[in-house]
């Protein structure tokens, strides 16, 4: 069980990486005026975002199931968990829906919106990580 956690633990963090870093580029791009960067940015964004961050939202959720259902832990902690988990699922599917906007030149947010939307993975990484090792309830 512990191969499993670690390797769910692994893919989190990749997971987390694209979530903290692809809004991050959003930021920028939608400050961009040059066609060089505006290219660069889309090329940067669509890269980012399936060949790290959806491999790694895939694999962490793949191996905290198993985690649940083939070891049976559980607990209060857990579904709390997992609403958090659902919040993050659609994060991931909003940046997508917004990676095609940006690909399209159909972006309608400033980038203080951006700035904002980068803020939401923060507040539930610090609760699911609380939730999970110090299982308050
Ligand atoms: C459907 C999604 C998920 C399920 C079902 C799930 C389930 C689990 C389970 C059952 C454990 C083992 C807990 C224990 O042994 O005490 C675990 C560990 C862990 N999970 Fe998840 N998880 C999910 C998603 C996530 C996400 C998105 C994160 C990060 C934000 C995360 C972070 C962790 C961490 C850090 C541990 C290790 C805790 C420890 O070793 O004490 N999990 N997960």
């Amino acid at each position: 069980m512990l191969w499993i956690k670690a390797l769910h633990v692994v893919f989190m963090v990749t997971w987390f990486a694209g979530l903290f870093y692809l809004p991050r580029l959003f930021v920028y791009h939608a400050l961009a005026t040059d066609s060089i960067s505006i290219e660069r940015f889309k090329i940067m964004e669509r890269k980012l975002f399936f060949g790290i961050m959806t491999p790694g939202a895939v694999l962490t959720l793949i191996f905290g199931l198993w985690l649940f259902l083939g070891y049976g832990i559980d607990g209060a902690w857990l579904r709390w968990k997992m609403g958090l988990v659902a919040v993050l699922i659609a994060y991931h599917l909003y940046c997508g829906k917004l990676l095609i906007d940006f690909k399209h030149d159909r972006n309608r947010h400033s980038h203080v919106f951006y700035r904002w939307l980068n803020e939401l993975p923060v507040v539930i990484l610090f609760a699911v990580v609380i939730l999970v090792v110090v299982k308050p309830f």
